[in-house]
This record gives structure tokens, sequence and C-alpha cells, in this order.
């Protein structure tokens, strides 16, 4: 399968990123094509919400790295989304690329798609992410897509704490169900 991960973290070396690693290597274990798009690192300019997309052919106002994810996301059979919770939500960084979806939601709502929530937290009640899992649920919904997993991983402020603990076996595990 064709699995596209997007992350939303600034920190290379992060607790999303070292779940995204595991999941990745779970994916490719099971022979697995996998594509990942690091928001964070990339330049991708929030939606502005000019429905120029809706006017004119799916085109976006904005020519920037999303031109690169799109074709990415256009082909991919699983699309993966990597947060960590700020302020009860996901990041800004995937966010932006969540919006700009829209000038592709045509083609993308309705298609074979599945999908999967990884977050990461430091407070250590599973309520702290509620409002990110109802979003991508939603969207989920919403784009006609099947939700085959998600990975919140509470506790989860600084590295040591995601090594240490069954959070990387889970997201290995789910990559390599896929
Ligand atoms: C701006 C900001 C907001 C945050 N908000 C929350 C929060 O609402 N709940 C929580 O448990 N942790 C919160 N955190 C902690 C991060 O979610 C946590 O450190 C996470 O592991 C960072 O993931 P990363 O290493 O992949 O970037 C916040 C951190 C930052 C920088």
């Amino acid at each position: 399968m064709n699995i596209l991960v997007i992350t939303g973290s600034a920190h290379k070396k992060g607790t999303s990123s070292y779940l995204a690693d595991s999941f990745i290597k779970g994916a490719e274990d099971s022979g697995h094509e996998v594509r990942r798009f690091d928001a964070a690192f990339k330049n991708v300019h929030p939606c502005i919400g000019c429905y120029s997309c809706q006017k004119k052919d799916q085109v976006c106002v904005f020519k920037d790295d999303m031109q690169e994810v799109n074709p990415e996301l256009l082909k991919a059979e699983v699309v993966v989304f990597v947060s960590p919770i700020y302020y009860y939500d996901m990041n800004a960084q995937i966010k932006a690329v969540i919006d700009r979806f829209y000038a592709n939601n045509s083609v993308l709502r309705g298609a074979d798609k599945k999908a999967v929530l990884m977050v990461t937290y430091g407070d250590e009640t599973e309520e702290s992410a509620e409002g990110a899992i109802a979003s991508y649920k939603g969207m989920v919904k919403y784009l006609k897509w099947e939700n085959v997993g998600i990975v919140s991983a509470k506790g989860c402020y600084v590295l040591d704490d995601v090594i240490n603990s069954e959070y990387p076996k889970l997201a290995y595990e789910l990559g390599k169900s896929l």
C-alpha cells in the first residue's frame, strides 16, 4: 500500500517524530511504501478561504510545498496524521496542511482511503487529546475515509517518556498490521 505520513512537530527528535519512525518501520517491515511530509520543515501557507481553488480547477493561489505533497496525498491509500498536542489540539503546522486539503476536497472526499492519528502530550489524562481526536474523527467522517487506528500517547512530555512507554510498540504494530 502507499502510505503518506504527515507530521506536525518541529522537534526532529521529539516524541511524535519517534512514534512516526516506529509506525514507518512497522509499515516498511510489512512491505508498504511510505512517504513522509514533515510539515514543520516545509513551507505551507495557511488557507485563507478565498475559494479560488473551488472556482479554478482545484488550483490553490499559494504555490508552496503543498505542491510536493498533493500528488502523494492523492495516491495514498493510508494517510497518517502525527502531531504533538498543543493546547488540546493538533498543532498549527499539521493543521495548515489539513486545511489546504480543501483545494482537492472534491477528489479527496469519498476517496477509498484509510486514516491513522497519533498524538503525544505531557498530561497524564487522555482528556487532553479529546479535542484532537474529535477533530480527526470529524474530518475522517466528512471525507468518508476509514479510521484504522489512533495512538494517544499520554504522559509523553519529552523523548525519554515515549521511549520508556508502550506507545512505540503500538505504533510499530499499527504500521505492520496495515
Ligand atoms: C505550545 C505548546 C502547547 C502544549 N500544549 C499541551 C497541552 O495542551 N497538553 C499537554 O499535555 N501537553 C502540551 N504540550 C506539551 C507537548 O504536547 C509535549 O511536550 C509533546 O511531547 C511534544 O511533542 P514533540 O516532541 O513531538 O514536539 C504543549 C507544548 C507546547 C510547546
